[in-house]
């Protein structure tokens, strides 16, 4: 149909809302990664826009195409202590690995520099449930009263991978919780970060808390905990969120500054297997200017392989990384 031209055809996307706070449909793309840079920078646009993306029918993605993807948003990273699948980028998400992610959270927030995209590939799914929810966390900020929101901005928490998972989920086994602390919490991080973070390329202001907080800084015991609820909450409500429902072949990417997801638990024991590759985010700056900080260890280990997620050193006045989409 195109003429002559060494140029990589360009594809016409469509973009569709599928909620009201966030969410959309994006239909005209085969991913994988030799897009043109304006496809890249229109389906990065869109991300930013919606905060989560849906693309159905990418079943031709391996774990090779799926990082290389990953590539035109950013530097692919690993996470600080969970072994990838491949050897390479590629993070399972299998309901063999000690079940779903079903707490509200924000990828990695217990290193500084945590991912600012992830980007999850639906392999195997379950003949009911196991739907991902995502939550606005920029919207929650906004919709929240003015003297919550003057308080927000003053706070800061500490975020840890060493919480409490036997409390947190009660049907664990015992080699779960044990393989959770061998490997999830092999290293023990604490970070502290702003619990309103301007984001580094909308400039709008998010929540940033989710289940890795540990404590509101300054607070303890059930001072500590009400707050958090009190600003968790209005990020859970269900009119800011949305749903959905993975086929085989579906990929999500999701803006990780800007919201929380949750892995509901609901297909018994079904298998289901995702894969996830995430891109290098920055250090968290707060509405004051102060940045986050990691209080243990004294630095982010490498993990087995590449770089960690939150290796990023780039302080706060450095520019957003806004990605290697020209290649
Ligand atoms: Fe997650």
């Amino acid at each position: 149909m195109s003429t002559a031209t060494t140029a990589p055809e360009v594809q016409k996307i469509t973009v569709r809302k599928v909620g009201g706070r966030l969410g959309a449909v994006i239909s005209g793309v085969r991913l994988g990664g030799d897009l043109p840079a304006e496809t890249v920078a229109e389906i990065r646009a869109a991300l930013l826009a919606h905060k989560v993306v849906f693309f159905r029918g990418q079943d031709h993605l391996d774990e090779e195409a799926h990082e290389a993807f990953g590539r035109l948003l950013g530097t692919p990273v690993a996470h600080p202590t969970v072994p990838s699948a491949d050897g390479r980028y590629s993070l399972p998400i299998d309901s063999d690995f000690g079940g779903r992610a079903n707490q509200w959270h924000t990828d990695v927030t217990f290193v500084p520099a945590y991912p600012a995209f992830s980007i999850l590939r639906a392999v195997v799914v379950p003949p009911y449930g196991g739907n991902t929810l995502w939550a606005n966390t920029a919207t929650a900020y906004e919709s929240l009263p003015e003297p919550l929101r003057v308080l927000a901005d003053s706070l800061r928490a500490v975020h840890s991978n060493d919480y409490d998972y036997a409390a947190l989920r009660p049907g664990a086994l015992p080699e779960q919780i044990a393989r959770f602390r061998e490997i999830f919490s092999s290293t023990k991080f604490l970070t502290e970060h702003p619990v309103v973070r301007v984001h580094p390329e909308t400039g709008e202001r998010t929540l940033l808390l989710g289940n890795f907080v540990q404590r509101i800084s300054g607070l303890t015991g059930a001072d500590s905990r009400d707050l958090f609820s009190l600003f968790q909450r209005h990020v859970e409500r269900p009119e800011n969120t949305v749903r959905w429902q993975w086929q085989v072949g579906d990929v999500a990417i999701w803006d990780n500054r800007a919201t929380q997801h949750y892995g509901v638990d609901d297909s018994d024991e079904h298998d289901r297997k995702l894969r996830r590759v995430t891109i290098d985010g920055d250090v968290p700056v707060g509405v004051d200017g102060h940045s986050s900080t990691l209080l243990a260890p004294e630095s982010v280990p490498d993990p087995a392989f590449g770089i960690p997620s939150g290796a990023s050193t780039a302080d706060a006045a450095a520019p957003p990384a806004t990605g290697a989409a020209g290649e």
